[in-house]
């Protein structure tokens, strides 16, 4: 067998001196998921390697940002001498030392330095290509890692699956209020479980190690459940939520999105005009007022000096439609619940306007932030779902009669809920090319396939409603 340095197809890493600092790595690296530095001695040789997880392992220890990197960088790193490339054994042994690195499997970092007879380093080799070189079997490689705390809920089981699909490796942490059944079939090398409380700051600290990007999940979700247990929604919602944001802006990770709603915007004054992202906010419960007090701490955090945060804050309409973990507690999921186990459904005031956007749509738009450029999403706030799925309460009862025939709607006079407004969705349409894909009478239909299929349990089970499941709950 003979190789040869051509067929490696050798890259360029970005390079600094052993005297540049941590601050200036982490500049260096910036926007590249996965990225890996070479640091260089004063002599041109290969000094090390440092990745992200390297520096941001050296800051939790206490280490300043000034700190240089030959304090930090992996000095004896896997490498491979070019006048070895043509000998299988020697190539075999260095993916055989690389995975060593890497004992669950996963070989995020892969690329190895190859070495000239000057010892200067030529480039550096993916280890897929060297692997291909020597063997069919290929190697599991990941170069984005999220961790998504509130993995398993209604929003975050659909992200999960769709983000292991798009080839992340996926750190979830949930607390399972609404049970393991969201993650069943969800397994691999690239899925790291863990059933814990994000309220814990260990927690939270163990659970950032070696992630590219975190996705806030983990809340109390909707007014009900908010009045339920103010504390916990505090501490949940945002104390929680604040320290994860403020762990991401230390350790520099730079992708952080947090999930607002549309909820912020309130009971509007002239619900004949479409809010946008610059409009005045008024929430009108506990649940809303949160959402603003995030927003603004976390995009806040983006004016520290030295540091890189780039938080995204995704406004969301109303979800609906079916997920992993179906809920039937929101508007448009509870009419179809109604229809289908009463053939009657109750519209409670009925004119106000409401966004609606379907639960895959949510977890689209998050992965479209996720892999846009950073300049794209830094700091941003985007309403997501689509100008034209604005809808009455009335409306929506019109929808469900047209997919359940005979449907007895019964219009209420009493005003349950004040939140009443219109929502322009085009910001994330020009700047991330995001549309949705799902209608209302879409959503409606598939739940309705879902519940007569009878793979779902009985829709009013109260593992399918936030606020019922709270309920009965020593968690709050
Ligand atoms: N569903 C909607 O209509 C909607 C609308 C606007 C915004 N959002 C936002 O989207 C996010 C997710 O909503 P969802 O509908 O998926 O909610 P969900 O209630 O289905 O999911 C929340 C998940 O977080 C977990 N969790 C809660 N507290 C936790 C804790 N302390 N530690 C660990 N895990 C915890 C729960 O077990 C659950 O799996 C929330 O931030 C919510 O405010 C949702």
């Amino acid at each position: 067998m003979k190789f040869s340095l051509d067929a490696l197809g050798l890259v360029q890493v970005p390079f600094l001196p052993a005297s540049a600092s941590i601050g200036d790595a982490l500049r260096l690296c910036g926007d590249h998921y996965g990225s890996l530095l070479s640091v260089l001695a004063s002599d041109g040789s290969l000094f090390g390697i440092v990745t992200p997880g390297d520096l941001r392992k050296a800051l939790l220890n206490g280490k300043p940002l000034t700190e240089r990197l030959e304090k930090v960088a992996n000095k004896t790193p896997v490498t491979l001498n070019a006048a070895d490339i043509d000998s299988a054994s020697k190539v075999t042994a260095t993916i055989e030392a690389l995975k060593r690195c890497y004992p669950h499997g996963i070989i995020q970092h892969a690329l190895v330095p190859v070495i000239g007879d000057q010892s200067q380093i030529l480039g550096f080799v993916n280890v897929q290509t060297l692997s291909n070189l020597v063997s069919e079997v290929p190697l599991a490689i990941s170069q984005r890692s999220v961790l998504i705390i509130g993995g398993a809920g209604y929003i975050g089981s659909i992200l999960s699956r769709l983000l292991l699909e798009d080839g992340w490796t996926v750190r979830v942490v949930d607390a399972l209020l609404y049970g393991k059944e969201p993650l069943i079939g969800l397994d691999g090398p690239r899925l790291d479980f863990r059933h814990a409380n994000a309220l814990n700051i260990d927690t939270l600290v163990d659970a950032v190690e070696n992630v590219d990007a975190v996705v806030y999940l983990a809340e109390l979700v909707g007014d009900p459940a908010c009045s339920l247990a103010p504390q916990t929604a505090l501490k949940t919602n945002y104390l929680s939520v604040t320290a994860a944001a403020h762990l991401c802006a230390y350790l520099n990770i730079n992708r952080f999105v947090y999930t607002s709603s549309c909820s912020v915007y309130g009971a509007s004054s002239d619900p004949d005009v479409f809010l946008n992202e610059e409009s005045p906010t008024a929430p009108v419960s506990l649940y809303g007022k949160i959402k603003i007090m995030v927003e603004e701490a976390v995009l806040g955090m983006t004016l520290a000096p030295n540091h890189t945060f780039a938080p995204t804050i995704l406004r969301l309409g109303t979800v609906f439609g079916l997920s992993y973990r179906p809920r039937f507690d929101l508007v448009v999921n509870t009419f179809v619940k109604d229809a289908a186990k009463t053939g009657h459904i109750e519209v409670f005031g009925g004119n106000q306007w409401r966004p609606q956007v379907h639960v895959r749509d949510v977890a689209r738009a998050i992965v479209h932030v996720l892999d846009a450029p950073l300049d794209k999403v830094r700091s941003q706030v985007f309403n997501v779902g689509s100008t034209d799925q604005n809808h009455t309460i009335n409306d929506l009862g019109d929808f469900a009669a047209q997919v359940f025939p005979g449907l007895k709607v019964e219009l209420k006079q009493a005003m349950v809920d004040p939140r009443n407004y219109r929502v322009n969705c085009d910001k994330i349409k020009s700047v991330l090319g995001f549309n949705t894909t799902m209608s209302v009478l879409d959503g409606m239909k598939e739940l309705k396939a879902a519940l007569d299929s009878g793979t779902l349990k009985d829709p009013d089970t109260a593992e399918y409603s936030n606020l019922r499941t709270l309920q009965g709950m020593d968690f709050i």
